[in-house]
């Protein structure tokens, strides 16, 4: 290990039942929490998940862990942290597990185009700062089935790969990665490279995008992403538009037929 090398999960916190592993985890940030600091637990009664919906975490199912950050970046470059952590994930499942995994813009894990893993940032800034940031993962492991409501859009491990893995198997290969893309690479443009590579949705994809409370939408093709993580879209009326949050659906992806 060199000197500059940060650890993730260098202290682990280990937890049967918590609400959320986000809130234990700010709390021990705002306690003086060292950066790479990891809060797991075995079931959440209240996961939180983007968007002010729910994170389901049944016992044992999956993988529910947070991690105290504390970035020397500029607020608006913390949404790469997002996608450092979508590539730490994808990267797991694909390399470890030789499961074909995708990154939906910005930071959904899908296999099949299905969601296997969702991540949730929070962030405490002060003036021009980032003061920490609350670094939440869920990850679907060995459930066999959803509530109704996501039963269509999410999966597991299990249903895709026959096979039980648990949290002792995911964690090792996942906290070299997050140490790596989310610790180490100091560089957003390292993480933005290598996000390009495993996310399907980041160019030529031809996408509908949902934004804001009252739900308008457009389409268009993806054109990249800034040096801040933002995705860039052409609608098809020719218009650039800069994308900072909004809810994506592919319609096909670059050279696809549509789906
Ligand atoms: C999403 O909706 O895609 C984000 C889901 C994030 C879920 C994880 S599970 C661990 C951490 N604790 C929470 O309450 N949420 C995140």
């Amino acid at each position: 290990m060199t000197l500059r090398e940060k650890k993730a999960g260098h202290r682990l916190l280990w937890l049967d039942s918590v609400g959320s592993t986000n809130d234990i985890a700010r709390e021990l940030a705002l306690a003086g929490g060292e950066e790479g600091t990891i809060v797991l637990a075995r079931e959440q009664t209240a996961g939180r998940g983007s968007k002010g919906r729910s994170w389901v975490s049944a016992t044992d199912l999956g993988l529910y862990l947070s991690m105290i950050l504390r970035p020397r970046i500029a607020p608006d470059k913390a949404a790469v942290l997002t996608l450092g952590a979508a590539v730490a994930v994808t990267e797991t499942i694909k390399d470890e597990f030789n499961i074909d995994a995708d990154i939906k813009w910005p930071n959904d894990v899908l296999i099949r185009n299905r969601k296997v893993c969702g991540i949730l940032v929070e962030s405490a800034i002060e003036r021009e700062s980032v003061l920490y940031a609350i670094l939440g993962i869920g990850v679907n492991l060995t459930q066999h089935f959803f509530p109704v409501e996501i039963a269509e859009s999410a999966t597991s491990l299990l249903i895709e790969c026959n096979r039980e893995i648990g949290v002792h198997e995911f964690l090792p290969p996942l906290l070299k990665r997050l140490d790596r893309w989310c610790l180490n690479e100091t560089a957003p443009e390292g993480i933005l490279d290598r996000y390009r590579l495993l996310s399907s949705y980041a160019n030529g994809c031809e996408i509908n995008v949902t934004q804001g409370t009252e739900g308008t939408t457009f389409e268009g093709i993806t054109r990249g992403l800034t040096a801040s993580g933002a995705l860039i879209v052409e609608t098809s009326s020719g218009e650039v538009k800069t994308l900072f949050s909004g809810e994506v659906t592919k319609i096909r992806a670059k050279g696809e037929s549509r789906i």
